[in-house]
């Protein structure tokens, strides 16, 4: 019995020397507070955050108090078919957020009209160009606006597999140095189509492992530069805002889509169909690698993202498939484009 009471007593002056513990970082916190800031701090080991000094710790506080209630205020609607979690960006605004990831140069207007050389083409139900030996593990763009070699990269090393039958991990880092004379401007942004470009006129584009991923602007490296592991013949332009030819591409090979990924649903995105809160300012370059329907009758695009295996279904979201708007959920029927070999 004493022994009982004596260790109630631990326990009790435990919670008391905790809560100390956290009161003392920054004065009087609500018990609340103090509990939200214990989640915070299991948060930061989990994902190995280091901030600079205690202000910063409180500031990125506030924000990731923010994202919490965001993300328990969705995941409780019960209609929606997807989840948020309080993943590796839960310390980020979403101006902070889309201003150090996303990099997709939107064209004005795209009018050029190309071939569609799957016009004609007959579709499976369902497609996982992952379970075909086409997509290579997820990547981390890091804070570098890249997304658009990301996306380039992911349907050339789809189209090489197809075309050669080696699965070939390709060089984000060779566009990011190199392809700089044109529109494409590294960390600061490009586009898809002229990475495509770049890649023709240089007849090909080295590995991963030859010219590795910094995630910062860095000098072309000329000699690796010269080093081809793969190399398309051409590009082509999926007719703009038809999901039906979209699905016609996809089913063919791994497609690079524009999306509008600047809403707090995507950055905070976990897991199911995506079906919320997005434009069509494309602002994010990523590869549809695939199609089909969820448990519950609902179509999606299976879509692999360049933010590291930890965000999402293991790096890849399913988005909403035909939607009644003609451009797609977030635009991604807008601006899809392939490389041809
Ligand atoms: C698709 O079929 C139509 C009608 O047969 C034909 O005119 C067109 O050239 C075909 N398109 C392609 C890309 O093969």
């Amino acid at each position: 019995m004493e022994f009982t009471n004596q260790s109630k007593c631990i326990c009790s002056l435990a919670l008391v020397l905790m809560l100390a513990a956290w009161s003392s970082e920054a004065t009087s916190r609500s018990l609340q507070d103090a509990l939200a800031y214990g989640r915070y701090e299991q948060w930061i080991a989990r994902y190995g955050r280091v901030y600079n000094d205690i202000n910063e710790k409180e500031e990125r506080f506030k924000i990731f108090k923010d994202n919490e209630a965001f993300v328990e205020s969705s995941n409780k609607d019960g209609n929606k078919l997807y989840k948020l979690s309080l993943n590796q960006f839960a310390d980020l605004t979403n101006e902070e957020f889309t201003a150090s990831r996303n990099g997709f140069k939107g064209h004005e207007c795209s009018t050029k009209t190309t071939t569609f050389k799957y016009e004609n083409s007959t579709v499976p139900a369902t497609m996982d160009w992952r379970k075909k030996g086409a997509v290579t593990p997820v990547k981390d763009q890091g804070q570098c606006g890249s997304c658009w070699a990301f996306s380039a990269v992911g349907a050339m090393e789809g189209i090489t597999q197809l075309t050669t039958g080696k699965l070939i991990s390709l060089s984000e880092q060779e566009l990011v140095d190199c392809d700089v004379k044109g529109v494409d401007q590294g960390c600061a942004g490009g586009l898809m189509d002229d990475a495509f470009q770049f890649v023709i006129q240089n007849h090909g584009i080295n590995t991963e492992a030859n010219y590795p991923y910094t995630a910062v602007d860095g000098t072309c490296n000329a000699k690796a530069e010269a080093g081809h592991a793969a190399t398309i013949t051409g590009h082509e332009d999926v007719p703009a805002n038809s999901e039906i030819a979209l699905l016609k591409a996809v089913a063919n090979q791994p497609i690079s889509v524009a999306i509008d990924a600047s809403g707090y649903d995507f950055q905070l995105y976990s897991s199911g169909v995506f079906t919320g809160t997005c434009g069509t300012e494309l602002d994010h370059g990523v590869t549809a690698v695939g199609y089909g329907v969820s448990a519950d009758g609902t179509k999606y695009w299976l879509v692999k993202n360049s933010w590291g295996a930890q965000w999402g279904e293991e790096g890849y979201i399913r988005m909403q498939r035909d939607v009644a708007a003609p451009g797609g959920l977030c635009g991604i029927a807008m601006e899809a484009s392939y490389p041809t070999a």
